[in-house]
């Protein structure tokens, strides 16, 4: 008797594509079986998102075949992919802000009544009945602008089951979520695949590979490096070394540089009895702390603790009602715009690199140079010359893998992008560093070079304030930790005393 063998749901075969000339993928093949999670990972740049964007019908292949349950599919467009059962979420979500979850759900497959008008109340029905079986807890009704991000998924997500979507792919879906979130979907993507589905799960987070995939493809430089069940997988460390090409070795932090803070350098940056009163509650209430020469001190908390907040404090961004003092180098301040704050010697990479980021149309260099301009002396077109070296310097020491400094930056991978923003700062050689969420979405090998940079920037003198929701990030780069929950100060734990287990617990109110 013959086993039925089931047809992959896609089978893609030798996709080849090219941008200006250069190759960002070679021949690749890639597959969904019914029933699986199967994660695509690889280095910033190496091509996942391209690959999803072919099955998704963004990208148009040059070469190679793609197949639908055994039948050879043209995708020209996302429509057509939807019709062929695949739904993919973006790395940059694709909901309508201004309109209702709902109306995004069924936006340009409403349900008609008889009369041919939109049938309100189906919809409506129907939306909730999908969203609850994902845990969406908010009203479908409201306007998908004031979701949070974790809600916008499932948002996504509701809408790709309303389509009947027999493959979902996700590309780097956790980056943005609090561990809660995350926990949540992951556990939804194994009743998706339980029900059937197949998932493409693209992550940087090799935890989560581990814990939910069937199966692994490993991309590096456009290619496919290998696909293996995920039991065959030795260790994060062994998946690591075959997206990098070479054997890698995970960033350690050696204890004799450790603690500065006991160390008699002085006070950069005090913070006394901040409190900062937002519109219902106070965000954050009487914290203060004090961070040395040379430090990096670390700031952890759940979603919401308060960890942005000081931060935009101390650089003057504010947007509460502020109690309380900072002082920087010893002098009270309290800056009344980013220039100001930027002239004390003070950087500030964000955590949205969407809205306060990049100047996304210009050039890698424009975006690198910006943030320098206002402090090198000379004429404008003196200044650029002097600068461009540096720039060039700066985009390989930051590992920004880039065609040519004169490319845009949007057509950079999301992680370079992340890895160019944190870059243009360092080049400003500021005193003060403050980074919130500083390596979401970067890859495995180049956080370790990014770690490396702030270590040095710290061991040259640099104060360094660290926002962070991975733990293993604040552990291995902090001198101190200070732990806020809801928006309190709970406790300012040493080097010696990090542990994982205490400071998720000190997090919990
Ligand atoms: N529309 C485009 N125009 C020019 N280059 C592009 C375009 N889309 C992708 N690329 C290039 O293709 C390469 C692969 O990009 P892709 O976004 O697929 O990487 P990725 O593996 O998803 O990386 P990340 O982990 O950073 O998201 C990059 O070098 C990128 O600059
Ligand atoms: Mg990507």
């Amino acid at each position: 008797m013959n086993a039925v063998v089931p047809a992959p749901l896609i089978e893609a075969a030798g996709l080849s594509i090219s941008f200006n000339g250069s190759a960002v993928l070679s021949s690749v093949d890639f597959d969904v079986m019914a029933g699986e999670v199967h994660a695509l990972v690889g280095e910033n740049g190496a091509g996942k998102s391209s690959l999803m964007k072919m099955l998704g019908g963004l990208y148009t292949p040059d070469s190679g075949t793609i197949r639908v349950r055994g039948v050879p599919a043209r995708l020209a467009s996302v429509n057509d992919a939807i019709d062929a059962g695949i739904a993919v979420i973006h790395q940059e979500l694709n909901l309508v802000d201004t309109l209702s979850a709902v109306d995004n759900i069924f936006l340009g497959k409403e349900p008609r009544t008889r009369l041919g008008f939109p049938d309100r109340r189906a919809m409506r029905v129907a939306a909730r009945n999908v969203l609850d079986q994902l845990g969406f807890r908010a009203d479908p009704d409201t306007l998908v602008g004031t979701l949070r991000v974790g809600e916008k998924q499932l948002v996504e997500i509701a809408k790709s089951l309303v389509a009947d979507a027999k493959v979902l792919i996700m590309d780097e879906p956790t980056s943005a979520l609090s561990d809660a979130e995350t926990h949540a979907l992951l556990t939804l993507t194994q009743r998706l695949r339980e029900r059937g589905m197949g998932i493409v799960l693209i992550s940087h987070r090799l935890g989560e590979v581990f814990a939910v995939a069937d199966r692994v493809t490993v991309l590096r430089d456009g290619r496919r490096i290998s696909t293996l069940p995920v039991a065959q997988v030795e260790s994060a460390t062994a998946l690591v070394s075959m997206m990098i090409g070479k054997d890698f070795a995970p960033p350690e932090r050696g204890d004799d540089e450790a603690p500065r803070a006991q160390g008699a350098s002085s006070t950069r940056v005090e913070v006394r009895n901040l409190t900062l009163w937002g519109p219902a509650r106070a965000m954050v209430r009487d914290v203060s702390f004090s961070v040395l020469e040379g430090e990096v001190f670390g700031l952890s908390g759940l979603l919401g603790a308060g960890k942005t907040e000081v931060l935009e404090a101390i650089y003057g961004v504010s947007a509460y009602a502020q109690e309380g003092s900072i002082a920087v180098a010893g002098q009270r301040r309290s800056f009344r715009s980013p220039d100001e704050a930027a002239a004390a010697g003070l950087a500030f990479v964000t955590e949205d690199r969407k809205k306060d980021g990049l100047v996304l149309e210009q050039s890698l260099e424009a975006n690198f140079m910006l943030p320098s301009l206002p402090r090198v002396p000379g004429f404008p077109f003196y200044l650029r010359r002097r600068l461009h070296g540096r720039v060039a310097e700066q985009a390989r020491a930051s590992r920004v893998k880039h065609r040519s400094l004169a490319q845009p930056a949007n057509s950079l991978s999301g992680g370079n992008q992340q890895k160019l923003i944190i870059g243009k700062w360092l080049m400003t050689q500021p005193r003060i560093l403050l980074l919130d969420e500083p390596t979401r979405g970067v890859d495995v090998a180049a956080k370790a070079e990014i770690y490396r940079q702030i270590l040095d920037a710290a061991r040259a003198g640099v104060t360094v304030l660290i926002a962070s929701s991975e733990i293993d990030e604040l552990t291995l780069l902090c001198d101190r930790i200070l732990v806020l929950c809801e928006g309190r100060a709970k406790r300012i734990l040493p080097r010696s005393d990090f542990s994982g287990d205490e400071l998720i617990r000190l997090a919990s109110p």
